[in-house]
């Protein structure tokens, strides 16, 4: 079973589009992938449910009919921090309950498990843990999705240095072009070298996610 992580240099950088794109790539191979957005925070109550579109959209792109709750165990309505929204309702995030999620979904026997972050890679829970322990704790592979920016080529760099600081494999990087940069192709050449791992895809706006599922290099990630 392999098992990736998706980060970004920041929020809104494209780790749900990224991650959804993946997935549908992945099951056009044949594959079967599970998927894990372990918190959330910015949902819709829906009946007793906070539901997160994150995880729908991972939900409707992965094929192991698992339930939303399964996927996205840990939802907060208000979209701030996790650790401040769970304070504001007296809660707390416990990397323990994101640990125990995650074994449940090992059980589903799938080839691939995406898990998508949330916000950059030291995300904080509160307490002085962090989302990157969980990540840690179960050794999946990161993937690092730069939005491509003025300024992405040192939020790039640090948060490849910080997972390898924290004895994890990046395994590969994708240029995320979002929005139009000045000197986009120089920056890309530049991340090319700074970073020295697999471009597992280099997105272009896409409107219909299925041109972006086309411009994955999947042997980067076996
Ligand atoms: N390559 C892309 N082409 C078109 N839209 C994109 C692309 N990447 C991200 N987006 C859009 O930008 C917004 C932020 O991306 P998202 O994947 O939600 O970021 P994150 O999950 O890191 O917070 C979303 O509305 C998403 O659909
Ligand atoms: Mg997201």
């Amino acid at each position: 079973m392999l098992e990736f992580f998706i980060t970004a240099t920041d929020t809104d950088a494209g780790k749900t589009y990224v991650a959804t794109s993946l997935v549908y790539a992945l099951v056009a191979k044949g594959k079967r992938v599970a998927v894990y957005k372990p918190i959330s925070a910015g949902c819709q109550q829906v009946g007793s449910l906070l539901i997160n579109e994150d995880a729908q959209l991972l939900q409707a792109a992965a094929n192991c009919q698992q339930l939303i709750t399964n996927i996205n165990p840990i939802a907060f309505e208000p979209a701030i921090a996790p650790h401040i929204a769970a304070l504001q309702c007296q809660k707390s995030i416990n990397i323990v309950e994101i640990n125990e999620h995650y074994q449940k979904l090992k059980t589903l026997k799938a080839d691939v498990i995406i898990t998508e972050g949330a916000g950059g890679w030291r995300l904080p829970l509160g307490n002085g843990t962090f989302l990157s322990e969980f990540v840690q704790q179960n050794h999946q592979k990161v993937i690092l999705v730069v939005n491509m920016k003025l300024g992405c080529l040192n939020h790039a760099v640090l948060t490849y240095q910080s997972i390898l600081a924290d004895g994890l494999e990046c395994i590969a990087w994708v240029a995320n072009c979002i929005e139009p940069m000045p000197y986009l192709q120089e920056n890309i050449t530049e991340l090319e070298s700074l970073l020295p791992i697999p471009k597992l895809a280099c997105l272009a706006f896409e409107q219909d996610m299925k041109v972006a599922v086309k411009q994955f290099d999947l042997s980067a990630l076996y």
